[in-house]
């Protein structure tokens, strides 16, 4: 690494050593020529990788053979991604993506995506509209029990008072039911690690309080309630 010149200190002890000379003059003209040059071959390098807007509606083909044409998923332990958060579709595509968060589909899909891909799917998907699954509202007893689950360990401190999330808090109103409970279950069993609050949160229930959580929240429509619920 010998003869590495750092060009700043270099180039501005020569300019102060030989300060007035032309050589000097030339050779800092050069090296700032030649700096300009590799940020201009840059920026077109880093160009064929920016995601289009072309190019989202392409990426967003390829999840919508999964998580729906119209926002209703194709299997019910797939998740709706339609009108979710944008900051958490972003966290959880990089968390599959590094490994954080695991499963073999998902880790597939974002194998050859970059992380401006990413950032425009998140963007793209959180802008549509969460899908009406029609999932029936929780019986009663169902949504007692439900309750029980949510004041004793402040569920809605984190997801919001109806649910309906924030930044990197899913929103979990009518989300698929069977999803819901396989995810509750990740959390519960330590399969899904991405995130140890709710891996703790998940763990200090009994895994028979999984099932009305997630009949509750499934059996939420999506609009959020504009006052009360
Ligand atoms: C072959 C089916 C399939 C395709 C295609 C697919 N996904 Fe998924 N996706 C899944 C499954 C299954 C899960 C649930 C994984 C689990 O249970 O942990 C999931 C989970 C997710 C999640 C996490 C949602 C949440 O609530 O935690 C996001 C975000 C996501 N997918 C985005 C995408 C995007 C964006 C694309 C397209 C680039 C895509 N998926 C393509 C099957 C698919
Ligand atoms: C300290 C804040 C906090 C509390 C309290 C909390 N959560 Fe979460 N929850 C989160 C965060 C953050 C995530 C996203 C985790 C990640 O990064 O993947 C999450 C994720 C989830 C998911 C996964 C959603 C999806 O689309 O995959 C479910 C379901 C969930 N929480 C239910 C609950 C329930 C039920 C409770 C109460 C027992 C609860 N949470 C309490 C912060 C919290």
């Amino acid at each position: 690494m010998r003869g590495y010149a750092i060009p700043g200190s270099n180039r501005d002890r020569k300019f102060s050593e030989a300060r007035g000379d032309w050589l000097c003059s030339s050779l800092f003209g050069f090296s700032r020529f030649s700096l300009f040059a590799s940020m201009i071959a840059g920026l077109f390098a880093f160009t064929p990788v920016t995601a289009s807007a072309d190019s989202v509606n392409d990426l967003a083909q390829v999840c919508s053979g999964c998580h729906g044409e119209k926002g209703v998923p194709i299997d019910k332990s797939i998740p709706v991604i339609w009108g979710q958060r944008r900051e958490y579709i972003l966290k959880e595509l990089l968390d599959f993506k590094t490994g954080h968060r695991k499963n073999e589909t998902m880790a597939g899909i974002v194998d050859s995506l970059t992380k401006t891909d990413m950032e425009a799917l998140a963007t793209y998907f959180s802008k549509q509209q969460w899908p009406k699954l029609d999932q029936p509202a929780a019986p009663a007893d169902v949504a007692h029990q439900a309750q029980e689950v949510f004041s004793a360990l402040n569920c809605r401190g984190c997801h919001q008072d109806h649910f309906q999330g924030d930044y990197v808090r899913p929103s979990l109103r009518g989300q698929q039911e069977d999803y819901l409970l396989k995810t509750m279950t990740d959390f519960h069993t330590g399969e899904r690690n991405n995130y140890p609050g709710m891996v703790a949160l998940m763990k200090s229930l009994d895994e028979s309080q999984l099932k009305p959580v997630a009949t509750y929240l499934a059996g939420l429509p999506p609009e959020v309630p504009v006052a009360g619920e």
